[in-house]
Parts: C-alpha cells; sequence; structure tokens
C-alpha cells in the first residue's frame, strides 16, 4: 500500500522521472562530444567539456538517480521485489551506476586532462562507453512505459496492481 498522499507521490514521480530522464540526456550529451572529438572537433575544448559534464552532472544525476528511483519504488505501491520490470529496472540501474562511478567517471576525467594528447583508445571510449549506457538507459525507459512481464509473486488481495497515474487524485 502507499504510504504517500497523492500530491506527495505526484511530486515523487515527477522528480523521477526529471532525474532519470535527465540522467539519459547527459549521456547523450556525452556520447555527442565523443562523436565529435572522433571527428576532427578541437580536443582541447570536446574532452575537458565532457570531464566537466561527467563531474559535475552525469556522476552526480548517477546516484540521485538511484536514490529517488528506489524511493519511488519503496514508498508506493510497486514496492521493489514485486513486479519483474521494477526489479530488472533495479538491477540495469546499480549495475550501470557501479560502472559509471567506478570505470566511466574516472577514465573520462583523465580524457579531459588529456585534452588534446588523449590517444585514440581513450577517446574511442567517450563514444562506445555512453553509447551502451544510453542504450541501457532507453531500455529502462521502454520498460518503465510498458511494464511488461508481470509479477514476481501471485498478488494478494490487499496488493492488487496498482493504479496508474492518471486516476490516482
Ligand atoms: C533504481 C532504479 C529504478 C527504480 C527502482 C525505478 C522504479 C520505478 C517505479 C516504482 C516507478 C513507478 C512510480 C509511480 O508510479 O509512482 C517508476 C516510473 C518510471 N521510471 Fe523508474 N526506476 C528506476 C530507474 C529508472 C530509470 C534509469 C529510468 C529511465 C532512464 C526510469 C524511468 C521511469 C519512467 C519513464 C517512469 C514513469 C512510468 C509511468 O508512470 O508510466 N526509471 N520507476
Amino acid at each position: 500500500m502507499s504510504r504517500l498522499s497523492p500530491a506527495v507521490r505526484k511530486a515523487l514521480l515527477t522528480l523521477h522521472l526529471v532525474t532519470s530522464l535527465g540522467w539519459l540526456g547527459a549521456d547523450l550529451v556525452l556520447l555527442t562530444l565523443g562523436v565529435a572529438g572522433l571527428r576532427g572537433a578541437d580536443p582541447a575544448v570536446v574532452y575537458p567539456t565532457a570531464g566537466l559534464v561527467v563531474t559535475y552532472l552525469f556522476a552526480p544525476l548517477s546516484v540521485v538517480v538511484w536514490l529517488v528511483g528506489v524511493a519511488s519504488s519503496l514508498l508506493t505501491p510497486w514496492g521493489l521485489l514485486r513486479w519483474r520490470w521494477v526489479l530488472v529496472k533495479f538491477v540495469l540501474t546499480t549495475v550501470l551506476l557501479g560502472l559509471v562511478l567506478l570505470l566511466l567517471t574516472p577514465r573520462i576525467r583523465q580524457l579531459g586532462e588529456l585534452g588534446a594528447a588523449a590517444s585514440t583508445h581513450y577517446r574511442v571510449d567517450l563514444v562506445v562507453a555512453p553509447a551502451i549506457s544510453s542504450t541501457l538507459l532507453l531500455v529502462a525507459t521502454v520498460l518503465s512505459t510498458y511494464k511488461p512481464w508481470g509479477r514476481l509473486r501471485p498478488a494478494t488481495p490487499a496488493r492488487r496492481r496498482p493504479v496508474a497515474v492518471a486516476p490516482r487524485s
């Protein structure tokens, strides 16, 4: 059962949408910078910019998205372990958070410091990593809207499918 009033739940959903889709947007910005770098844009501009985007937007957002996503599950009738689409999204976002904080952020910061001195190997990283993560975030978005695969366990009368956004208020 939801522990939140309809107004607070809508505010939480709004925060979840703004942060998670903002995360996807920041990821696409990184991908754009990576492609621009490989296509000959000034590396002394492109890579330090990517370093700033990762440090001040992408990495902090990844933590906020995880926290708000978990709150959106635990504080609403969806729960974290009741519906397959929620669980898959949780696992996917958790893996992505680990990769972002442990691999992608240090790597792109380094690329930002190297600027024009960055090797092709480093430059390709700024295309491959955001291409993979953007695809996974797109998958998370589609899972959220289509909500496939049903429940993990059969519903008890008190735990029926939560009502979708529109009829809530
Ligand atoms: C820890 C990870 C996440 C969890 C546990 C989670 C969980 C949830 C839950 C429970 C809802 C329903 C909220 C409600 O009805 O009040 C929801 C909605 C939604 N989530 Fe997530 N989420 C996570 C990450 C993401 C990510 C990474 C994205 C996309 C990049 C995303 C996109 C969406 C969208 C678009 C909706 C709205 C679906 C609708 O209202 O029909 N979520 N999420």
